[in-house]
C-alpha cells in the first residue's frame, strides 16, 4: 500500500513539475533565465546546453543575475551547482537571503550545491579530466551551472592563445556534462585593455553586458546581448533594476552609446 502511494506521489510530481526546457520559435530547447522580459529579448532563454558569459564591472548585479537563473530553475526541482572562486559561503547566503531567496533550503532539498573551488584546481581538472566538479555534476545530475567569476582563471594563462585553449577544453567539458552554464566575467565593458576577455569572448555560445553607469544624480544599470549563437536576439540596450526579488528588466529599450 505504502509502495503504490509513494509511486502515484511521483507520478503526480513529474506531472505537476512544469517543463525548465522549452522550444522556441527555430525549434532550438530554450532554457529560459527566469526573468520575463529578458528572456523575451532572447528567443525564451539559452540554447540548451550552452556556455554563455555575462560581462560586466564591480557591482553590476552579475552575481544576483546568475542567482537569479539558478533559483528560476529550483523552483521547478531542477539541480544546480554554483562554483566560486571569490564568494564565501556564508556571506553569500546572506546576500541573496537580502532578495528573498534562501539558499539553505534549497540546499536542504538537494536542489543547490555551493562549491568554493580554485582557479588552480579547475585548471588541474582539465588536465586530468575529471575531479570535484564532475562528481557532483554526474552524481546529482546537475543541469544548470554558475562559474562566478572566470576571471581568475582566465588569469592564470599568460597568453592569449593558451587562454584560449584552456576556454575551449573548459567549455568543452561543460557541454558534454549536459549543462547550461552562465559564467561572469569581472570587467568593465568600456576597457580598451582587456586582459582577459578576448580569449574566453570568441569562445562562448553568447556574451551579456551589463552596464553600471553614472547618469546625472546615481548610477542606472543596463544590460545588452552582445552575441547569441543560433539566436534573433535583440540588439537593444535596456535598463533593469535590482528589487526585492531579484532583476527586472525595463520594458523599453534606451538610445544612449556607451562606447
Ligand atoms: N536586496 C537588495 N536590494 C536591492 N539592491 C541590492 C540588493 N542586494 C544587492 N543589491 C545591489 O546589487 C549590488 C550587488 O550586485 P552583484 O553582487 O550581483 O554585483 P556583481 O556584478 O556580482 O559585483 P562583483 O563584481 O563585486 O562581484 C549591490 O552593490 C547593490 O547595489
Ligand atoms: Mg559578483
Amino acid at each position: 500500500m505504502k509502495k503504490v502511494k509513494k509511486r502515484t506521489r511521483m507520478l503526480v510530481r513529474k506531472k505537476v513539475l512544469p517543463k525548465v526546457v522549452g522550444k522556441s520559435a527555430s525549434g532550438v530547447d530554450r532554457v529560459p533565465v527566469g526573468i520575463g522580459e529578458f528572456d523575451s529579448l532572447i528567443g525564451g532563454g539559452f540554447v540548451k546546453d550552452s556556455t554563455n558569459l555575462l560581462v560586466g564591472g564591480s557591482g553590476s548585479g552579475k552575481t544576483i543575475f546568475a542567482t537569479q537563473f539558478l533559483i528560476s530553475a529550483m523552483q521547478k526541482g531542477e539541480k544546480c551547482l554554483y562554483v566560486t572562486f571569490e564568494e564565501k559561503k556564508a556571506q553569500f547566503y546572506e546576500n541573496m537571503l537580502s532578495l528573498g531567496w534562501d539558499l539553505k533550503v534549497y540546499e536542504e532539498k538537494g536542489l543547490f550545491t555551493f562549491l568554493e573551488y580554485t582557479p588552480i584546481k579547475v585548471k588541474t581538472m582539465l588536465e586530468e579530466g575529471g575531479g570535484t566538479i564532475e562528481s557532483i555534476i554526474l552524481n546529482k545530475k546537475i543541469r544548470r551551472i554558475v562559474i562566478d567569476s572566470i576571471t581568475s582563471f582566465a588569469l592564470l594563462f599568460e597568453d592569449e592563445l593558451s587562454q584560449r585553449a584552456a576556454a575551449l577544453s573548459l567549455f568543452g567539458m561543460i557541454r558534454d556534462w549536459d549543462c547550461t552554464s552562465l559564467l561572469t566575467l569581472e570587467e568593465e565593458p568600456f576597457d580598451k585593455n582587456k586582459k582577459t576577455s578576448r580569449a574566453i569572448e570568441f569562445e562562448v555560445d553568447s556574451i551579456l553586458v551589463f552596464y553600471f553607469v553614472r547618469d546625472e544624480k546615481e548610477r542606472q544599470r543596463y544590460l545588452e546581448v552582445l552575441k547569441m549563437r543560433g539566436t534573433n536576439h535583440s540588439r537593444e540596450v535596456f535598463p533593469f533594476s535590482v528589487v526585492k526579488n531579484g532583476i527586472v528588466v525595463g520594458k523599453k529599450s534606451v538610445s544612449r552609446a556607451f562606447e
